[in-house]
């Protein structure tokens, strides 16, 4: 298999991206269409405050200028949490990558830029079992829940790492 390789996403993405979101039941269950999608993705990726990236195949051949599928994206907000923390936004990858390390890949491209000083926030929705052992396997601990937050009947879980002592 190509080497994964993580870089920021562009306009270029915003079909794959728009389709990686859809490919999510959960995001999809939210209310999320191919338009609001768009439109979200299009405001990330001019907002000085997200940082948008992808991670992709590299390109079979070094040289040969033709760019890599993209598997999967992470999407964060430098300081979105209480103006002092990173926050992680979305994050998803293909269904037919799952489980192959490109989620952990993203995460740990991001932890390297933000994690220090403040550490990184998240919300996960309480019935998504299988992002939570994620983060945990990632050293995310559940700090609290919020009920009702983005859809009534369902609560979203704080989590949070802090940065290295
Ligand atoms: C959550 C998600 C991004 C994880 O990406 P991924 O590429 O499948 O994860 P990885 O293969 O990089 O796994 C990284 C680590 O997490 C662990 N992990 C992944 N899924 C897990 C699960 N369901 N339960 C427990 N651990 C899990 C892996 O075992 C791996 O740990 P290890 O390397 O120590 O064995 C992906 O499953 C996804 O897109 N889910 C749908 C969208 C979503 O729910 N986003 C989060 C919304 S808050």
């Amino acid at each position: 298999m190509s080497p994964l390789l993580i870089r920021p996403a562009h306009s270029a993405d915003l079909k794959r991206l728009v389709e990686l979101t859809l490919h999510v039941e959960l995001f999809r269950n939210y209310g999320m269409t191919e338009s609001s999608a768009l439109s979200l993705f299009e405001t990330a990726l001019s907002d000085p405050e997200s940082d948008v990236a992808v991670v992709a195949f590299a390109a079979k051949e070094a040289d040969s200028g033709i760019p890599g599928k993209v598997l999967g994206f992470a999407w964060f907000l430098r300081k979105g949490a209480f103006g002092r923390s990173a926050y992680l936004r979305l994050i998803a990858v293909d269904p037919a990558a799952r489980g192959t390390g490109a989620g952990r890949k993203l995460l740990e491209h991001f932890e390297g830029k933000y994690l220090a000083p403040h550490g990184i926030f998240l919300l996960v929705t309480h019935t998504n079992d299988s992002a939570q052992g994620f983060y945990e396997r990632s050293g995310y601990s559940r700090v609290g829940e919020i009920p009702d937050f983005i859809q009534k009947g369902m609560n979203e879980r704080i989590y949070f790492k802090p940065a290295a002592d």
